[in-house]
């Protein structure tokens, strides 16, 4: 009884509650060929999870802040003589808070009702998901699956953001509900920051490279741990001459990609299955190579490793660019602490270690002369009617805006490359 009153007082003393608008609906995510049948009851879901989301990112987080401004700091230093030093100390103050429990609970919640609904909507549906992606994929070139490519055990030992079996889960031959899964739900996750088709860090990318680099028009890019393909079709379509290359270690994704991009009409981009870490093209095969979201679910060796790669396959002339969440470097602890939240509770265990990597030295490291690194944000592009990235709320991940660094590779002696 205490914990909830601490709790409740919490919420009575935050600032005025802003108000928000409400999450587009879950019927205006993008439909494509491999789109799940959406019953009632699974739109009510999703859009309850949606707003739920919303509402959580946008108003209740702020109580954490009020909650340990009011009560954990002082009890931390009545025990210990001084306030927390680091994020470690605030996360020790605040894991006995019962404002914090309550947020992180709730927000674990979500995660795992989202895999829920998610779940029971594609399972029910799998083998029909199944029959669509063989049609869309037959005879295809552009689908490269090799099952003697082996999964390390940073990927196979989690159950990466929640989600039951991964990335990697197949409950039959050729079963795509892992995939799927993971595309049906983002738009509850996201509030539509990342677009209809969650492909708002690739429509980002191509607009920022555009400013970058007017008029270049790569002859090969490559895309490193592409997923599904959300963020490779954006860039495919702008750059509709290039040949593009998207890379991952999940055969159910890219089986799931390559019929959802067929679907779509894209003819350009070809699915392959590998590792980052050993990428199966020979030096310079590249103009152009890019990451979104992945870095964070890779280990540290293998962080090195795919930034090794990214050295040996880029071309002269060419740019590679890796969007991340922003790095802890210059946050307070107590921002640092609830970032880390991730990494403890939402099985991201290397989140943590990258934001704290200084990846202009790791670039540097790798083979990248100093005066070519750079960092740089970059917003999702999406259509009209989405909302647009959110400024005020930063919610860690789901914004639509991304910490970029990269570097370029001067031009070969007498011209080639940059085109
Ligand atoms: C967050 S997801 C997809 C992100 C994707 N770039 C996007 O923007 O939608 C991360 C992906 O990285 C893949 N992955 C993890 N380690 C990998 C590795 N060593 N090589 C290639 N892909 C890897 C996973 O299979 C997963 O599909």
């Amino acid at each position: 009884m205490l914990a909830m009153a601490q709790a409740i007082d919490t919420m009575r003393s935050m600032n005025a509650v802003p108000s928000q608008p409400c999450a587009p609906p879950f019927t205006d995510a993008g439909r494509h060929a491999l789109s799940p049948g959406l019953a009632h009851d699974d739109v009510a879901r999703f859009n309850f999870l949606a707003n739920f989301n919303k509402y959580m990112s946008g108003t209740v987080v702020g109580g954490n802040a009020v909650a340990y401004g009011t009560r954990a700091a002082a009890a931390w230093e009545r025990q210990h003589g001084a306030k927390p030093r680091d994020r470690l100390e605030i996360r020790a103050a605040m894991s006995t808070d019962p404002y914090y429990r309550m947020w992180s609970s709730l927000r674990r919640c979500g995660m795992e009702m989202r895999q829920q609904a998610g779940r029971s909507l594609v399972l029910r549906q799998a083998e029909t998901l199944r029959d669509r992606t063989r049609a869309l994929n037959a005879g295809a070139s552009t689908l490269q699956l090799d099952p003697a490519v082996s999964v390390p055990r940073y990927q196979s030992a989690i159950d990466n953001h929640c989600m039951p079996g991964s990335y990697f889960a197949e409950v039959f031959p050729e079963d795509v509900s892992a995939a799927a899964n993971y595309d049906v739900g983002m738009f509850a996750t996201t509030t539509g920051l990342f677009g209809r088709f969650l492909d708002g860090a690739g429509g980002g990318t191509a607009a920022w490279l555009r400013r970058r680099r007017p008029g270049w028009q790569p002859a090969r890019i490559l895309d490193l741990g592409c997923g599904l393909g959300h963020n490779a079709v954006p860039i495919a379509r702008a750059f509709a001459r290039s040949e593009v290359v998207a890379i991952d270690l999940a055969a159910p994704m890219l089986r799931y990609g390559h019929a959802r991009a067929r679907g779509m009409g894209i003819t350009n981009l070809t699915f392959r299955q590998a590792s980052a870490e050993a990428v199966p093209y020979p030096d310079a095969s590249f103009d152009f190579i890019y990451t979104t979201m992945f870095l964070h679910e890779t280990s540290y060796s293998a962080l090195r490793n795919i930034l090794r790669e990214v050295d040996r396959l880029l071309a002269p002339g060419g740019l590679h660019v890796h969007l991340e969440q922003p790095p802890y470097r210059g946050m307070t602890e107590f921002e640092k602490f609830l970032r880390d939240w991730d990494c403890y509770y939402n099985n991201e265990p290397f989140w943590t270690t990258l934001h704290d990597t200084h990846l202009p030295t790791l670039i540097r490291q790798v083979g990248f002369a100093n005066d070519t690194i750079f960092e740089a944000e970059i917003h999702a592009v999406v259509e009209d009617e989405m909302p647009k990235v959110a400024v005020e709320v930063e919610d860690y991940g789901r914004g639509g805006k991304w910490y970029a660094v990269g570097s370029e590779r001067p031009p070969a002696a007498g011209g080639a490359g940059q085109a």
